[in-house]
């Protein structure tokens, strides 16, 4: 099927290329007509593992190009995917600006088609940006005012996390498709058809409320077992075996019970504050997923408290921050929880050194110049008063601790990750703090 893709950050570029992939002949479109150059040439903007093997492979096989705009493309294709940021706005809503502008854009479009021809296919715009329940209909509202003729608009969110984007979009968990349209559903059981995974078919609204239910699910699990963290170095529990052993039950599951300064990131954050924000729009509270937000953003305080606790005043004090990226796999610094503990480390008068496999240069784009950025993690810890672990890169688990504790001015570690053996650390003579191990 011919399919536009409009958007070409990681949700609108993984999607448009594993489409491509899986069969589907597939244009990208962005309005940033550097990226797009770059695009054309192979060039991936972002870092995801897999993602240019796939782009490259379908470029060649002229399954994939690219375009600056949707107006180029949109008579040719069947289904237009919106991929388009959803930022949150100061008061936590999400702002709808792009999408909005991608569904004026295809009606005025649609209508220009038809005054020039007499019939125009049927079109399915499929919303793929997560948007508060309700969007579909606004988008639905928007293109009918400019065209007349046949279309449904369909959502479909995404669940694909970063770093594994590729994975998630071949095999994912489920596929959530909301519409009432039977032949809108045809058309996404066709552009589906060659990926494996449960389909679900649901209305416009219980698909739009399935990707904010299971974000904030999601961070409720990690924001719960950081409560039981925090509760653990009071009661002498460790959090690692609490978690292990809760992970063991079935209905509980193993995944995202991992305690540490909390959860960043480009959704987690913007999706429970835009979720809450719903409920306050129609009255209701609610009073877990306030919790929720509230216990994540205390958890990135953990590491300036414990550092107090040690040296008392920070000022001056060096600190080493291994990890910049929101999480391991990803060069992506936004709502970046490593960050913030970096702002509130030099607010406090600390020097800070900091080093991220992958996110270096992203961090540098938006921390002070006073941080300073190493090309190698040993430089970072160099004469440090003590290392802060901020991201679970796996790599860090595998330094060189004994070089580590003749780098370092005080053999003092914060691992915000619970990423190391402590029972090792410990007996290298470090004195290690992780979250949640008394
Ligand atoms: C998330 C969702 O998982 C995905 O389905 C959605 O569509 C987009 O948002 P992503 O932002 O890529 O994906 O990251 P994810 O792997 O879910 O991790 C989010 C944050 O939670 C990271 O900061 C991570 O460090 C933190 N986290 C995760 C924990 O602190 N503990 C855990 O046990 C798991």
């Amino acid at each position: 099927m011919k399919i536009a893709v409009v958007g070409t950050g990681y949700v609108g570029l993984v999607t448009g290329a594993c489409l491509a992939k899986v069969g589907h002949t597939i244009t990208c479109v962005d309005i940033d007509k550097n990226k797009i150059a770059r695009l054309k040439k192979g060039i991936i903007p972002i870092y995801e593992p897999g993602l240019d093997k796939v782009v490259k492979e379908v470029i060649k096989k002229n399954k994939l190009s690219f375009d600056i705009s949707l107006k180029n493309v949109l008579s040719e294709v069947q289904a237009v995917f919106i991929a388009v940021g959803t930022p949150a706005r100061k008061d936590g809503k999400a702002d709808l600006k792009y999408v909005f502008d991608v569904a004026k854009e295809v009606g005025e479009t649609l209508a220009a088609e038809a005054s020039r021809r007499r019939r125009q296919d049927y079109k399915v715009i499929i919303n793929k940006s997560t948007v508060p329940v309700g969007t579909a209909k606004e988008v639905t509202n928007i293109i009918a005012k400019y065209y007349k003729g046949e279309f449904a608009v369909v959502s479909n969110p995404e669940f694909l996390k970063e770093g594994y984007a590729v994975d998630d979009f071949m095999k994912p968990d489920r596929i959530v498709v909301g519409t009432s349209s039977k032949k809108a559903k045809k058309i996404m059981q066709e552009i589906y058809k060659p990926v494996k995974g449960k389909k679900v078919f649901t209305e416009v609204q219980s698909s739009e409320m399935i990707k904010y239910a299971s974000n904030a699910f999601l961070t409720t699990k990690i924001s719960f077992i950081n409560e039981i963290a925090n509760l653990c170095e009071l009661v002498g529990a460790d959090v690692k075996e609490v978690s292990f052993g809760m992970g063991l039950d079935k209905r509980i599951g193993k995944s995202f019970l991992n305690a540490g300064i909390g959860y960043g990131g480009s959704c987690f954050p913007k999706d429970t504050t835009a979720l809450n924000q719903i409920a306050g729009t129609k009255g209701y509270d609610f009073k877990l997923l306030k919790a929720v937000i509230e216990v994540n953003s205390k958890q990135r305080k953990y590491v300036i408290d414990k550092l107090e606790q040690v040296f008392g005043n920070l000022k001056n004090k060096r600190i080493a921050v291994l990890g910049l990226a929101f999480k391991n796999n990803t060069d992506d610094v936004r709502e970046s929880a490593s960050i913030d503990i970096i702002r509130m480390l030099t607010g406090v008068g600390a020097r800070v050194k900091a080093y991220d496999p992958k996110a270096n240069d992203n961090a540098k784009e938006i921390l002070n110049s006073g941080v300073k950025i190493t090309n190698d993690p040993y430089e970072a810890i160099k004469n440090s008063d003590a290392l802060v672990i901020a991201t679970e890169w796996p790599e860090f688990a595998n330094l060189d601790f004994d070089k580590i504790k003749t780098l370092l001015k005080k053999p003092i570690i914060i691992d915000g990750r619970n990423l190391l053996n402590s029972v090792i650390i410990k007996k290298l003579g470090f004195q290690y703090y992780g979250i949640g191990r008394a």
